[in-house]
């Protein structure tokens, strides 16, 4: 299994959502976060205002997904959340060891 954590812009949130629906993913985390990039916040803009503090709204997502999957997940991601411009976000992929369904018990890709 592979976690797959994304920032992305918020206006993006919902066709993410969607476009990672249709490949089949059933579950992701969501968390309205602050954050930086390699212009530390400075020049980017937000809402059609140059943002003027250190941290930028973003989106994260925290998707975990069977090993197979991560690349679609990527690519998806990518082709949705992209504009072209300025901070459109980033994307991290992790080992996962173990996942567990509180419900049943169940473990690794039954959990997921
Ligand atoms: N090295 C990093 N480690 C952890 N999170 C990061 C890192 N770089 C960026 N982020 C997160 O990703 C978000 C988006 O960053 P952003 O898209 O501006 O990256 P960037 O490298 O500056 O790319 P761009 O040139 O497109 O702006 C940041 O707000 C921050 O939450
Ligand atoms: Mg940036």
């Amino acid at each position: 299994m592979k976690l797959i954590i994304a920032t992305i812009k918020p206006f993006k949130l919902e066709e993410v959502r969607e476009a990672l629906t249709a490949i089949g993913v059933r579950g992701m985390m969501v968390t309205e976060i602050k954050g930086f990039g390699s212009q530390s916040g400075h020049t980017e803009i937000y809402r059609g205002a140059e943002y003027a503090v250190n941290f930028v709204p973003k989106i994260k997502l925290e998707i975990v997904v069977a090993a197979g999957m991560a690349d679609q997940v990527v690519e998806t991601i990518v082709n949705t959340a992209q504009t072209g411009k300025i901070g459109d976000g980033k994307i991290f992929v992790l080992d996962v060891l173990q996942a567990v369904r509180v419900r049943t018990g169940e473990t690794d890709a039954d959990a997921l």
